[in-house]
């Protein structure tokens, strides 16, 4: 049961956000106002990021990840420690699952919804996850779907700029990367950014520019984007200097005869700590983050000990945005009894 004091702190705002039982497989599945009150229960809920608070005593998640992951699994479970839940994890659903006995990803939510209040869900196919999930009865959150969407990577990285800065508006950010096209985080991201007012450039090679489903969606939400493509390193370098973040989503790298191409074509995003000690000189911070994990050659690693770095700030605040997540949509139990008094007398 949650503890009256913190139902009559939490209670108005988390019902305010309305997503109590909600799935939550786009960013777009949030409305802007959805997004900026779980900014505000995310920021309340800081204090405890490292101990418990217990609003969501006796819930269960359970986190489904049919593909690799650290950042995301973690912090969602430990996002739900600190709430006072209990977690149960599938981290290798192919091997140690009855996904391996063929069991379809529709059964296995039918089933696993049964015994958790909210499911974290990874998975590799975006259009049979996206279709599998209408079998839960318990709400599903995607920890990255495909090449489709990752929205809480989003939803944690845009809370990192709203911490930083107070706002998202009117903020100037590059998205970069190799590839665009299959950047689950980049689409995310640049749906979330643009919703919520910054002036965002998408930077990449123009055979892997963003999708054009994800800018014909940003187009019908009213929203925009600029594309810069084809950048060399110093042109590259150049756009970024008059930016407020390098939104760095990361991608696989090809093997085989296509590796050596690819890593060519890596050198031309590549942010150098001079770009950055030359804004610093001007009194200003241009930030880096990058959703991680990052491959060797990816980054320039003087930029982790340099004010500019995000990536590694962001991790605490992945967890108060997970907290508040999981609290909004599995919501607090009913205004607990402050009477003493027992009701069968
Ligand atoms: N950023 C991210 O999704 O990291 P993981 O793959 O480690 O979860």
């Amino acid at each position: 049961m949650t503890e009256p004091a913190q139902f009559e702190t939490f209670g108005p705002l988390v019902e305010k956000i309305e997503i109590k039982g909600q799935n939550l497989l786009s960013i777009n599945d949030l409305s802007n106002s959805q997004i900026l009150d779980l900014f505000e229960l995310g920021r309340r809920l800081e204090p405890w990021n490292r101990s418990v608070i217990n609003l969501l005593p006796g819930r269960v998640l359970a986190t489904l990840f049919f593909q690799p992951s650290t950042r995301t699994r973690l912090s969602f479970e430990t996002a739900m420690h600190r709430l006072g839940g209990a977690v149960l994890t599938e981290t290798t659903p192919l091997i140690s699952s009855s996904a391996a006995k063929e069991e379809s990803l529709d059964d296995m939510l039918r089933v696993v919804s049964k015994y958790a209040n909210v499911i974290v869900l990874r998975h590799f196919d975006d259009v049979e996850a996206r279709r599998a999930v209408a079998s839960s009865e318990a709400p599903v959150i995607s920890g990255g779907f495909g090449q489709w969407e990752h929205p809480t990577q989003a939803l944690l990285d845009l809370y990192t700029l709203w911490r930083i800065y107070g706002r998202v508006e009117g903020l100037r950010v590059c998205i970069a990367s190799t590839d665009l096209n299959h950047a689950r985080t980049g689409h995310s991201m640049a749906y979330g950014l643009a919703r919520l007012g910054a002036k965002v450039t998408l930077a990449s090679p123009m055979a892997t520019r963003t999708p054009d489903e994800v800018l014909a969606k940003i187009g019908s939400l009213g929203a925009s984007v600029d594309e810069e493509f084809d950048l060399e390193q110093d042109s590259f370098n150049d756009l970024i200097y008059d930016m407020d973040l390098v939104y760095l989503p990361g991608c696989s790298a090809p093997k085989g005869p296509e590796a050596e191409a690819f890593k060519l074509t890596m050198e031309k995003y590549l942010v150098r700590h001079e770009t950055l000690q030359r804004a610093e000189k001007e009194g200003r911070t241009i930030y880096v983050t990058h959703t991680l994990p990052r491959r060797q050659g990816e980054m320039d690693l003087a930029i982790d000990s340099m004010p500019s770095e995000l990536y590694f700030k962001a991790i605490a605040f992945s967890v108060s945005i997970r907290m508040a997540l999981l609290v909004g949509i599995a919501g607090l139990e009913d205004a607990p009894q402050t009477s003493l008094v027992n009701p069968g007398v």
